[in-house]
């Protein structure tokens, strides 16, 4: 069934979009990437130029595809200013935007668009899972962000589209994402826990993240929001301690809150990502028959970290 899908990934150019076209190239018909620079193409992916925010050519793009994938966004590891959070929002906002509008102008648009949104939605929490149904959203900035995000896309009405939300748990990834600095500052030495370390991070292995995304591509009877998680969540100090001992390194110091803070404002970032405690639960994937390859952290460290 995927075989005869031509795909279209808007912001596929970074860390998800890199996994995904990896996963998808050789089992999907073709894929064609919206970015706003050139990149050269290959014979499974063709690199077409937009700005995130208006029309162009590449509507072409989308009359010849049967998926619309959009993972636009500029980075949030950054420091909220507020242009930056103007910024954070406006290219997640824009990006829906121009592409709820594209959609509409097409004669046959793509029958699924799937626009990404973040399991950090949800409010703080240590003890109570968050799933689709039953998860409380929160109302600090990023929590704010990922509501207008899904607002705009579940605006669009396109007649016959399957719209599907992914709110996107932490990815563990071997080239990309948040494993890469955590495995770095450990090797120092400073990969004790976070803050109290009582914080569960909601991750997902990146060849999930794929398969997830490939799942509700083959399940046409699926959409609305969707929870991209592994089953369980972890404790910021258990996570911590596995990566040690996977990298062989006894030394882990402790990363206390103002230690933290002043860090994240000398390295230009926020403390929100650490210290945000994630409890999101995949429970519709689950209901739906999605079975995860990576169920414990330590098989997913294991298996990206040697
Ligand atoms: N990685 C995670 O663990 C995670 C977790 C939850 C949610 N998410 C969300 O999932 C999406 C993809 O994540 P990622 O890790 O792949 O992010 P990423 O590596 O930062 O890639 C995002 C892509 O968005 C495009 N982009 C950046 N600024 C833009 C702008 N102003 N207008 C239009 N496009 C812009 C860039 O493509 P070009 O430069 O080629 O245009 C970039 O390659 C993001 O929206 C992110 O918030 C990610």
């Amino acid at each position: 069934m995927l075989k005869s899908k031509t795909i279209t990934i808007a912001g596929g150019t970074g860390f998800l979009g890199q996994v995904l076209i990896e996963y998808l190239k050789t089992r999907v018909k073709h894929i064609y990437v919206l970015s706003r620079n050139y990149k050269p193409n290959s014979k499974q992916v063709t690199y077409l130029i937009w700005d995130g925010k208006s029309q162009g050519p590449w509507i072409a793009a989308l009359e010849s595809s049967e998926v619309l994938i959009n993972l636009s966004g500029k980075s949030v590891d950054c420091r909220y200013t507020p242009k930056n959070k103007k910024a954070i929002i406006a290219s997640r906002v824009a990006s829906t935007r121009a592409l709820g509008v594209a959609m509409h102008h097409c004669k046959t648009p793509p029958e699924l668009w799937i626009n990404a949104s973040t399991g950090t939605i949800y409010e703080h929490s240590e003890s109570t899972p968050m799933d689709e149904n039953n998860g409380r959203l929160g109302n600090s900035f990023s929590e704010e962000v990922a509501k207008r995000w899904e607002k705009t896309f579940f605006d669009f009405y396109i007649k016959d589209v399957r719209q599907v939300a992914i709110r996107i748990a932490i990815v563990l990834g071997r080239k990309g994402g948040a494993l890469q600095p955590i495995k770095a500052i450990s090797k120092l030495g400073l990969g004790g826990q976070q803050g109290n370390g009582n914080q569960q991070i909601s991750w997902l292995h990146e060849e999930d993240f794929a398969r997830a995304v490939a799942f509700i591509i083959t399940h046409p009877d699926q959409e609305g929001v969707f929870n991209l998680a592994a089953p369980l969540p972890i404790r910021n100090r258990h996570f911590m301690e596995k990566i040690r001992a996977i990298l062989n390194v006894p030394l882990g110091i402790n990363l206390p809150k103002p230690l933290l803070e002043l860090g994240a404002a000398l390295i230009k970032t926020e403390t929100e990502l650490l210290l945000k405690s994630r409890y999101v639960q995949p429970k519709r994937l689950l209901q739906a028959g999605f079975r995860h390859k990576f169920t414990s952290p330590e098989l997913a460290l294991k298996d990206l970290l040697t």
